[in-house]
């Protein structure tokens, strides 16, 4: 059953051989969705004939948003410690140890009720695609049942067993290490697509650089597609370690040396930005310009967590790296989905033009701007038009 998507005021494709510019716009344009897959884009006028016929009335069609970098399989709240820094207390990943308290004494129901509703609130909000990683369980069984409940969800699945050194293993970095490549990583491969390990240079709940490259490695030996939290507190190797292993993205990249810069800029791995964290624990942000100049592949994603930033919006994000970071609503609205992406290795997603998958997000407005232009106001408001073939928009 295929259905003619029309009255589209604005098409982001971010094809640039489809329309203009690098979000390859096309104005009154159609989309024709055929068995959950984008068969046809193009000018309205050009359309050709479809089973049924859908008219969004004149609103701006964006492919669903990517957020490529989320931790959603947790118990417990943090908000006190949000109101904490809002009072001069700084950020430095020490309060993860609570959530991991709280997630390791959740019920399997609890934690998928709560994963479950975290995903269904994104997806209300435009998100179509999510990596969802672990990190809060932190033994052998807690990281794998924890891993097991995002496979439920979704296939951008993350181990985090290095998030940070669990409280029993306070002065034994060396040999959580070892579990974390060892048993943890044997348990928990079958059900992760990838692995992420939280480098700092100097960081009393972190991995330096050396326990990073153990942990990426393994898992790479294992299979495994490799990201990571880097840079994220200060200047490291997180970075430069993500581009030697050619890790899918680094993370966060809120304090980057010109050697930082350089390496991605030479390298395939995305540069993942998370500006919610900067807003949420009240930091300077990463200088995105700076990366774009020197060519860098940039996304955008939540970074959705209990701790250093509990947003879901993926606009929200977008709003804040036009505001905060000086990119165009066009950078932010490409980071935010062909971005993310390219951050988890995807074509078939973050794109809509013939062959990727039909993720269409309509928006209550003429034009993508308004993501940014319109900040904190919830703008989409259908998802997957044509999907089903019932002709439906649909949350
Ligand atoms: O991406 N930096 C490490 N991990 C998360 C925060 C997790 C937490 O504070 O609970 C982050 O910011
Ligand atoms: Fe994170």
């Amino acid at each position: 059953m295929s259905t003619l998507v029309t009255g589209i005021a604005e098409l982001v494709t971010n094809d640039p051989s489809l329309g203009d510019g690098q979000l390859g716009l096309v104005s009154e344009a159609a989309v024709v969705v055929d068995g959950g897959t984008v068969a046809w884009v193009g000018p309205a006028a050009r359309a050709p004939e479809a089973d049924e016929r859908v008219d969004v009335g004149g609103r701006a069609v964006i492919p669903g948003f990517v957020d490529s970098h989320a931790h959603l399989v947790f118990a417990g709240d943090r908000s006190a410690e949000f109101e904490a820094r809002m009072s001069g207390a700084r950020y430095d990943g020490g309060g993860i140890g609570s959530t991991v308290a709280a997630t390791r004494e959740a019920s399997d129901d609890a934690l998928r009720a709560r994963l479950r509703s975290l995903v269904a609130e994104m997806r209300g909000q435009g998100t179509t695609t999510v990596e969802v990683k672990s990190g809060y369980g932190l033994t052998v069984d807690d990281e794998a049942r924890c891993l097991r409940l995002a496979a439920e969800v979704t296939p951008e699945t993350t181990f985090l067993g290095a998030h940070v050194v669990p409280a029993e293993y306070a002065g034994r970095r060396d040999e959580y290490v070892d579990l974390v490549t060892g048993p943890m990583l044997a348990a928990c491969a079958p059900y992760a697509r990838w692995i992420d390990v939280f480098c700092e240079a100097a960081s009393a709940h972190a991995f330096d650089g050396a326990a990073a490259r153990a942990v990426l490695t393994a898992g790479r030996d294992a299979g495994l597609g490799l990201r990571v939290h880097a840079n994220q507190l200060s200047a490291g190797p997180g970075v430069r370690l993500a581009v030697e292993l050619g890790a899918a993205s680094a993370d966060h990249c809120t304090h980057l040396t010109d050697d930082d810069v350089d390496a991605l800029a030479g390298g395939t791995t995305v540069a993942t930005l998370l500006p919610g964290v900067e807003f949420s624990t009240r930091s300077p942000y990463p200088d995105a310009r700076r990366l774009l100049s020197a060519g860098v592949t940039v996304a955008l994603a939540t970074d959705c967590n209990p701790g250093s930033c509990f947003t879901s919006s993926m606009a929200f994000c977008v709003a804040l790296a036009v505001r905060e970071m000086h990119m165009t609503a066009a950078e932010a609205l490409w980071a935010a989905t062909a971005g993310g992406a390219a951050a988890l290795r995807r074509t078939d997603v973050g794109r809509l033009c013939p062959g990727a998958r039909a993720d269409l997000a309509v928006l209550e407005a003429p034009s993508f701007t308004h993501l940014a232009y319109r900040p904190g106001v919830p703008l989409v408001r259908a998802l997957n038009v044509g999907y089903s073939g019932s002709g439906h928009p649909s949350r």
